[in-house]
């Protein structure tokens, strides 16, 4: 069976964008992959986090994985610090990246835009080559990630062609796998930019554990435009198209099927049913997550993957080890 691999950073608040992007994918493919899911805590680090909150966090993505539906009898479920050869092999792997390659990482350029390189830690520029670790330590075959990813997959993938290049056949070449719809949700206030957890107003991003009313309000005041008519063109119509996506998406319906149904609407009733439908998805969700949470299965499934997790890795590093020359044997 083929490997799948992928992980989410617990800062901020889980939106929306991380579950079409990602967590759906997870779910749908776990029956066809062996799935290796996992919290990326130590990615968390690369900026400051209250240290009480990370951990709250920690527990709170396990909790939201399993409400989605990843089944702990199909998808490993693990946190990536628990892992301690996860840092190990990033190790190597820095050594066997350029300053270059990862200078031209776009989400490195953006995040360190306008702040000097006393205040951005090197945990952001190196970010990458932990990220390769987490893939290649696991053979994964693919990496089901959002777009904001990709390029970051990417380089996961000539750092294993180039440490197989130099010491022999050691790391299986991943590939990303980008949804075709969701793959980028975007803003609802601001409908050009990604929605993401770090967005300050709160107004343009849908929390997964967020009040399901306060949600619905920000999606019937979400952007649009002035035409008044109802269907995907992405240029011209960003607020309308994303709205479109969000719908579909999570009515499993196609785009096509969704403009069928709305395109004579006016955009009042567009937004009731999208915001219906949000709405309904995230009541859904928290209850099965505060039923997950008051069960103890986030420890006894955390409990019983990581002596699974640790010894894939624990061989992997060390036939990494014997391959670069470190170690005595
Ligand atoms: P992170 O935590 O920023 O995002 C987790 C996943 O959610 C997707 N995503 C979105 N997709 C669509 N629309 C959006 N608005 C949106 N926002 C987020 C992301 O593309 C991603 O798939 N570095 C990674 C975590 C990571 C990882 C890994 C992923 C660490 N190691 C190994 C895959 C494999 C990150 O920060 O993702």
């Amino acid at each position: 069976m083929k490997r799948l691999v992928s992980g989410i950073k617990p800062t901020g608040e889980f939106t929306l964008g991380n579950y079409i992007g990602a967590i759906k994918q997870f779910v749908e493919m776990q029956k066809d992959y062996e799935s290796f899911v996992f919290v990326a805590d130590l990615h968390a680090l690369t900026v400051y986090n209250d240290p009480e909150v990370l951990r709250t966090r920690i527990r709170e993505l396990i909790g939201i994985y399993l409400a989605c539906g990843l089944d702990p009898k199909h998808t490993t479920l693990f946190v990536q610090s628990e892992n301690l050869f996860h840092a190990n092999l990033s190790w190597v792997l820095e050594c066997n990246s350029y300053v270059g390659e990862l200078s031209r990482m776009t989400q490195f350029k953006d995040k360190s835009k306008n702040k000097g390189n006393e205040s951005i830690s090197c945990g952001l520029f190196t970010y990458p080559a932990l990220m390769a670790a987490d893939i290649l330590m696991y053979d994964a075959d693919v990496v089901p990630v959002g777009v904001d990813q990709k390029q970051h997959v990417e380089l996961a993938r000539n750092i294993a062609e180039r440490f197989n290049n130099r010491y022999g056949k050691t790391f299986k070449v991943p590939d990303p796998m980008i949804p075709e719809a969701g793959a980028k949700i975007y803003d609802l206030q601001n409908p050009t930019k990604k929605m993401s957890k770090t967005d300050e107003s709160g107004k343009g991003c849908i929390m997964l554990l967020e009040d399901p009313s306060v949600a619905r309000k920000k999606i019937m005041s979400a952007v649009t435009d002035s035409e008044s008519k109802v269907y995907y063109d992405k240029e011209n119509k960003p607020g309308i198209s994303n709205l479109l996506v969000i719908y579909s998406l999570l009515e499993h319906i196609s785009i096509e099927e969704a403009t069928q149904k709305f395109g004579e609407s006016n955009y009042g009733s567009f937004k009731t049913a999208v915001a219906d439908s949000v709405e309904k998805f995230l009541v859904e969700l928290q209850a099965k997550y505060n039923e997950i949470v008051e069960s103890g299965l986030i420890d006894e499934v955390l409990d019983a993957s990581n002596k699974k997790v640790r010894k894939i890795a624990e061989e992997k590093v060390l036939d990494v080890f014997k391959k670069v020359g470190v170690g005595r044997y």
